[in-house]
């Protein structure tokens, strides 16, 4: 897989075709992702949870990001490297500039950041200073204790226009690319058919442009999974061939399946 940028993203969207993408939160397995062609690798704060143990991503800082994507890009990977900004670490826009210049000097390519029309000011002083931005709507898990847990949203007409309303707002500041998680795939399906930025899905349905899994979920090491996980390892001999096995079921359309699928 040569390095991929976001113009092959919007290539592969334009043609319909599906990419991939993984958390990886170090060197090596940055390179096991990238040789399984998986398009784009998340440095998720979900290390929070899957490395450092916590309950939730609220604990995770710009420095932990930072030293993640550190050891991400130290891999090499050719897959496009997207770093989250963690909770309160882009509260104002002078605030975003600044951290986001933490992860971009640690080699990420894109920050993401969970939020709709509030973040527009942000994102477009981001995208004007060359910082590329991937946002994040639907269950936004840094806002878990707003939501009161980790619920599906968007299930009213009224929370799922509000989700669309957010999503055309970040495509007109200048998003990149859009993560959607756990809503209904009739709404992850109309904003993925309405924008023109690539949208990653997860617990969202198999309508979106791309599909994205916390790399120990997928890999079948998480103990509580929610109802979109599958684990790939199953009847694999490698976590080479587990990766890989999750990539070319997004390919051919074989995840996600209904049973992961909220209605
Ligand atoms: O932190 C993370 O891994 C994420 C994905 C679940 C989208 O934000
Ligand atoms: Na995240």
């Amino acid at each position: 897989m040569p390095k991929i940028t976001i113009s092959t993203l919007d290539r592969m969207k334009a043609a319909g075709e599906k990419f991939v993408c993984i958390t990886a939160y170090d060197a090596t397995f940055a390179r096991l992702v990238s040789d399984a062609g998986a398009e784009t690798i998340l440095v998720g704060d979900s290390l929070g949870m899957v490395l450092q143990g916590h309950d939730s991503t609220i604990p995770v800082t710009i420095d932990d990001m930072a030293y993640h994507t550190e050891c991400v890009t130290r891999g090499q990977p050719n897959s496009l490297v997207i770093a989250d900004m963690p909770f309160m670490s882009y509260t104002n826009t002078e605030q975003t500039l600044h951290n986001a210049t933490a992860l971009m000097q640690a080699g990420a390519q894109m920050v993401k950041m969970e939020g709709g029309v509030w973040l527009s000011d942000s994102i477009h002083s981001l995208v004007e200073r060359g910082v590329p931005v991937c946002a994040h709507l639907g269950l936004t898990p840094q806002s878990v204790n707003a939501f009161g847990g980790y619920r599906v949203q968007g299930r009213t007409p009224k929370e799922a226009k509000s989700i669309l309303a957010d999503a055309v707002e970040i495509q007109d500041a200048g998003a990149s690319l859009l993560v959607l998680e756990c809503v209904p795939a009739h709404l992850a399906t109309d904003i993925s058919s309405k924008l023109d930025i690539p949208v990653i899905g997860i617990g969202a349905g198999a309508g979106t442009d791309a599909q994205v899994l916390v790399m120990h979920d997928l890999l079948g090491l998480s103990t509580h999974t929610p109802r979109f996980v599958q684990n790939f390892m199953a009847g694999q001999e490698s976590i080479a061939d587990g990766l890989a096995a999750f990539v070319q079921a997004v390919k051919n359309g074989d995840y996600p399946r209904n049973e992961h699928t909220y209605e």
